[in-house]
C-alpha cells in the first residue's frame, strides 16, 4: 500500500550551486523547489475532492496515499526555498505566477461540475507521466553520482523521483475510473506538457537574473540558451529534450500504461536505502 514517508531535510549548510558547482545545472533542478510545491499542492486538492466520487476500495486506498505523498513532497521542496533567499535569490515573483497558474487558472471553479473535475485529474495524470519519467530520469542518472552534487540534495531529488515512480499510475487510474476515452489523455497532455516545458524554461532564466554570483556577468550570458541547456544535458546533469520528447510520444501511444514507465523494485530498493526516509521509519 502507498504511504506517505514523514521526511526531513537539513538545509544550512547547502551551497549555491549544489550541482557540480555549476549555475545553470543547479538552477534547472532549483526550478522544481518553486513550481513543484504548488503543483502538488493543486493535485492534493483536486484529488480530495474526487475521493467521495471514488467507490472502489482499492483505488481510494491508493488516492489516500497518493495525496499523503503529493502532501509531504510539497512541503520538501518549498523548505528548500529558504536557503535560496539566504544566498540572495529573491523566489517570490516566480512563485506567485505558480500560486496563480494552480491556483487560480487551473483552481476549481464553482458551478463548472464534474466534467471540470475530470479534465483537472487528467491533466495531472498527464503531469505524473511526465514526473515518472523524471523520477525515474533520476534513479538512474549515474553522472549525479560522478560529479559533486550536495548529497543530501540527491537523496531529496531520490527520494521524490522515487515515490513519483512508486505511485506512478494512480492519477492514470483515477482518469480511466471517470473516463477512459483516450481523447481527453492526448488532448490534456498537449495542454499541459508545453505549459510546463515554458515555465521552466522561464523558472530557470528568473533565477539565472536572480543569482548574485552572475550580476557582474552581461544581460546575455545570465539568460541561458537551448545550447547552454544542452550542454547540461550531454553531460547527463538534466535529461535531453530528445529523451523528454521520445517520453511525451510513449503517452499518446494505444495501450499506454505507467506501469510500462520505470521500476518499482528499483524506487522501493531507493527508498530503502534514502537516509531521509529511513530516518523517518525510526
Ligand atoms: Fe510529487
Ligand atoms: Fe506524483
Amino acid at each position: 500500500m502507498l504511504q506517505a514517508r514523514n521526511v526531513s531535510f537539513d538545509w544550512s549548510s547547502l551551497p549555491l550551486h549544489y550541482v557540480d558547482d555549476d549555475p545553470l545545472a543547479t538552477h534547472l533542478v532549483n526550478v522544481m523547489h518553486l513550481l513543484l510545491p504548488e503543483g502538488e499542492e493543486w493535485f492534493v486538492r483536486t484529488f480530495k475532492e474526487a475521493l467521495p466520487l471514488i467507490h472502489d476500495d482499492r483505488l481510494r486506498d491508493d488516492v489516500i496515499g497518493f495525496i499523503g505523498q503529493e502532501a509531504m513532497h510539497a512541503t520538501a521542496h518549498t523548505q528548500v526555498l529558504d536557503s535560496l533567499t539566504a544566498h540572495g535569490i529573491d523566489v517570490k515573483p516566480y512563485v506567485e505566477q505558480m500560486q496563480f497558474l494552480f491556483g487560480r487558472a487551473l483552481g476549481n471553479r464553482p458551478g463548472h461540475g464534474r466534467n471540470s473535475l475530470v479534465e483537472r485529474v487528467a491533466l495531472i495524470a498527464a503531469v505524473e507521466h511526465l514526473t515518472a519519467f523524471l523520477g525515474d530520469w533520476v534513479l538512474n542518472a549515474r553522472a549525479l553520482d560522478t560529479v559533486e552534487v550536495d548529497p543530501t540534495m540527491l537523496d531529496l531529488l531520490r527520494w521524490h523521483g522515487a515515490e513519483e515512480v512508486e505511485h506512478r499510475a494512480v492519477a492514470f487510474e483515477v482518469m480511466r475510473y471517470f473516463d477512459v476515452r483516450p481523447a481527453r489523455r492526448i488532448r490534456t497532455y498537449i495542454a499541459i506538457a508545453p505549459t510546463l516545458v515554458w515555465f521552466w524554461a522561464r523558472g530557470v532564466r528568473f533565477l539565472m537574473s536572480q543569482d548574485p554570483t552572475l550580476q557582474g556577468l552581461p544581460e546575455k550570458s545570465r539568460g541561458p540558451s537551448f545550447k547552454d541547456y544542452r550542454k547540461v544535458a550531454s553531460r547527463g546533469l538534466f535529461p535531453g529534450p530528445m529523451m523528454i520528447w521520445k517520453a511525451s510520444l510513449r503517452y499518446f501511444k494505444s495501450g499506454y500504461h505507467p506501469a510500462q514507465e520505470g521500476s518499482t523494485e528499483q524506487a522501493v530498493q531507493y527508498l530503502a536505502f534514502s537516509p531521509a526516509a529511513r530516518a523517518a521509519e525510526r
